[in-house]
């Protein structure tokens, strides 16, 4: 079977991949790491000190300050891992609407992509590890042995955040959720740096009318070999 140490699954919000990451991770006894899942963290953390999230600078320099730890589950309530910031658990804050709105802004400055990408790599150099996130098969792990882009349309991919936010109990219109998915996807594809690409080796899959079931079992079949 192939064993890949690093796999890299990059692709747009919605599109399944950190279902396809976590549920490769389980099967191949790899780490998981959702690598958005910093951003959002860097993002939270910059409105809990109030820090002005348009100020570059100060932002920046939060993102090298700050304490993320990303590890295994702690309380059984669906979550796939803790995300601790400064010794606070924010595994579910870093999902709430304000996060969202703010967190493509954030992941923009090159300053805060840079500490980011620092413990990325880290992490990817001590064990083997399913990432996923935007830029790792292009920017983070450019060498890696198996790249998956997985794609979808944004409508579908918004359909299925309002029925995971209606799963939680939040109330954005399926409207609301469309136009702020196509407002983070025009921030995330044309920053300057690492923007949202398929790396030229990677498999590129177009979720739309697929199950997270049906994806995951056309990615197993790259391991046969
Ligand atoms: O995958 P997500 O929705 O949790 O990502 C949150 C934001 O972080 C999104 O706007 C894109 C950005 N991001 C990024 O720029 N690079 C990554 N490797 C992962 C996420």
């Amino acid at each position: 079977m192939f064993r890949p140490h690093i796999i890299a699954i990059d692709g747009p919000a919605g599109s399944g991949k950190t279902t396809l990451a976590y549920r490769l991770a389980r099967k191949l006894g790899y780490f998981y790491l959702d690598t958005g899942e910093m951003y959002r963290a860097v993002t939270w953390a910059a409105l809990h000190n109030q820090v002005d999230v348009a100020d570059e600078k100060a932002v920046t320099d939060l993102a090298n300050q700050v304490d993320i730890d990303v590890r295994s589950p702690s309380v059984i309530d669906g979550r796939v891992n803790d995300v601790w910031v400064d010794g606070q658990d924010v595994t579910r804050e870093i999902r709430r609407p304000e996060i969202e709105a703010s967190v493509s802004v954030v992941a923009a400055y090159p300053g805060v992509r840079q500490a980011m990408t620092l413990k990325q790599r880290q992490i990817g150099q001590r064990k083997r590890v399913v990432m996923a996130g935007r830029d790792i098969g292009t920017v983070i792990f450019p060498d890696a042995e198996l790249k998956i882009y997985l794609d979808a349309s944004v409508e579908e991919r918004a359909m299925r955040r309002f029925k995971e936010n209606q799963a939680q109990g939040e109330t954005l219109s399926y409207e609301e959720i469309l136009a702020a998915m196509r407002r983070r996807d025009a921030i995330d594809s044309t920053r300057k740096v690492a923007p949202l690409l398929p790396a030229e080796d990677a498999v590129r899959i177009n979720s739309d009318g697929l199950t997270s079931e049906e994806v995951f079992h056309r990615v197993l079949a790259l391991f046969d070999r």
